[in-house]
């Protein structure tokens, strides 16, 4: 891509739902960051999280991949200082989440253990500039590289990653003018964050970019989506919903002139079914509701209405139970909503109404 000019766009995922969704939408690279301990675990820094849960968030990606190419980073403490146990810790990596490639931070210090992978045939992925697993020798999330002699080390690292056999190099957090130095010296693609717009490809995090992540907000960040927002809003409603669920009080045994007569004679009762019913946002989407009560003799009732009386009249008949089933149907995302009316009709006594509310949200 990067001799015909093309862009690649490389972007981060970590589970199966989302990974489906990168590789419908027609990105390059997947990037199974080690960024999962900070978005998926809450970790401060990269550093904690282990090779067994790098294999974990990478196996949940490949099982939802067709097209991207799957890079994996390798997590802090597997390659540095010991080229062996890099080879060990890459093999492990591709053999259990046979992922494409794994991704290294750093250069000429770290160079035996990517020459150890890359012989194995392990395709290696660079990555220099800001690297995140060295944050405590760095001290600072900050640009990386301003002076000239970081400079001028970072051209020499990205060369002798591409003679070593590295296919690609994700550049993070340099002067724009630099990554620009960096990427015309070389002929394998870089891409680049927070690194200007003459990298070869871009990479970001996905939970930046859709949004989900308000507190973190670099300059560089271009957010493509305010999901936090959305499902924050979806979940409040969700809430309240289910709230509304177990509290509200979606039929209402009448408080109007309720009367009972013994069994043989007329008998009347009213239920009031709620304008709020059982937590439907009936405002401001627009939902209406549809009502529907389903009984078993001998009642016969009026039409119910939402926020009306709801008559229902026996005239004669034996004592004994009777039910009704009051269905609550909303037109759109609400769902459903029944409730169980037990109407126990004594001979000499009152007509004793149990509710019960069944308010399972029936999709
Ligand atoms: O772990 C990660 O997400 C990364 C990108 C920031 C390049 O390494």
């Amino acid at each position: 891509m990067k001799v015909k000019g093309e862009k690649i766009a490389m972007l981060t995922a970590y589970d199966y739902t989302f990974a489906g969704i990168v590789d419908e939408a027609g990105i390059d690279i997947i990037l199974v960051g080690d960024s999962a301990a900070n978005v998926m675990a809450g970790h401060e820094t990269t550093l904690p999280i282990t090779i067994d849960q790098m294999i974990y968030h990478a196996q949940s990606v490949m099982r939802a991949v067709k097209n991207p190419l799957v890079v994996c980073d390798m997590p802090y403490g597997t390659y540095q200082g010991n080229p062996k146990e890099a080879v060990r810790s890459a093999i492990r990596i591709m053999k259990e989440s046979e992922v494409d490639a794994v991704k290294l931070e750093g250069g000429s210090e770290i160079m035996e253990s990517v020459e150890r992978i890359l012989s194995t045939g392990i395709p290696v992925m660079g990555h220099l500039g800001l690297t995140p697993q060295s944050i405590h020798k760095f001290g600072t999330y900050a640009v990386r590289a301003k002076e000239e002699a970081e400079a001028n080390k970072l051209i020499e690292d990205a060369i002798a990653l591409e003679k070593a056999g590295c296919f690609a190099l994700v550049l993070e957090k340099i002067p724009a003018a630099l990554a620009k130095r960096v990427s015309e010296a070389l002929k394998i693609p870089t891409i680049g964050i927070g690194a200007g717009p003459h990298c070869d490809g871009q990479v970001l995090v996905m939970h930046d970019m859709l949004g989900l992540n308000n507190s973190f907000s670099p300059r560089f960040l271009r957010r493509y989506a305010n999901l936090h927002e959305e499902s924050l809003n979806a979940i409040r409603n969700y809430s309240l919903t289910s709230h509304d669920l177990t509290e509200c009080e979606f039929v209402k045994v009448g408080d109007k002139t309720a009367y009972t007569q013994g069994p043989g004679s007329a008998l009347t009762q009213y239920l009031m079914i709620t304008p709020d019913a059982a937590g439907f946002n009936l405002n401001p989407s627009g939902e209406t509701l549809s009502l529907e009560v389903k009984s078993s003799s001998p009642w016969t009732l009026t039409t119910p209405t939402v926020g009306g009386w709801l008559t229902f009249n026996r005239s004669t008949g034996p004592t004994g139970t009777s039910t009704l089933e009051i269905t609550a149907t909303a037109n759109n995302s609400g769902g459903r909503r029944s409730t169980t009316v037990t109407l126990t009709n004594t001979e000499g006594e009152t007509l004793t109404i149990n509710l019960q509310q069944n308010n399972k949200a029936q999709q």
